[in-house]
């Protein structure tokens, strides 16, 4: 297995994103680092991702692994090519989330935490992504697609089956700016 290391440009945002906190604080540096991680290393957070991540901010793994195995925004497994994560929680129930869910399980032919046997798609349901007034909804990658709707869901799964790259993670600007 080849080394795990970020390449040069993510390990300037890395060095520039823990110099933010004081020393002894780098912990708090965690987050974006676990999602610079998991954008550059396929899309899922290993357990050697996980201790190169805690070596960086001299943490020990366990506590990289209770705050990655805590969030729904971090795969602890390996993830399909479109990751689809549908909100299930109250607005979006209210209007459907449920009926959302089962469309693309019988659809795609896998069940909730489940990837398609071709690697393409990874079904993932999540608690409330902050969109409610749109629901129901879901992310794909980085991107919302909102007032979902069986049609809606079918076209972005047809999108998506002709598509050959990994769904973004996050919007590396994000990192960059602040
Ligand atoms: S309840 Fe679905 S985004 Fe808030």
């Amino acid at each position: 297995m080849s080394e795990i290391k970020f390449n040069d440009e993510t390990l300037a945002m890395v060095q520039s994103i823990i110099k933010r906190y004081p020393e002894g604080k780098q912990k708090s540096a965690l987050l974006p680092l676990l999602h610079l991680a998991q954008a550059e290393f396929n899309g899922w957070l290993s357990s050697p991702v996980m201790d190169y991540v805690a070596s960086l901010l001299n943490i020990k793994p366990v506590e990289v692994y209770e705050v990655a195995s805590f969030y729904s925004m971090y795969n602890l497994k390996p993830v399909g090519k479109c990751l689809l994560e549908v909100c299930r929680t109250s607005s979006c129930w209210l209007r459907g989330a449920n009926e959302i869910v089962e469309h693309i399980e019988n659809k795609l032919g896998i069940k909730d935490g489940e990837t398609t046997a071709d690697g393409k798609f990874t079904l993932k349901t999540v608690e409330c992504l902050g969109s409610c007034g749109t629901a129901p909804m879901l992310q794909l990658g980085a991107d919302f697609h909102e007032n979902l709707t069986f049609e809606k869901v079918d076209a972005l799964i047809s999108e998506w089956s002709n598509k050959a790259e990994h769904s973004k993670y996050l919007d590396i600007d994000t990192f960059r700016k602040n």
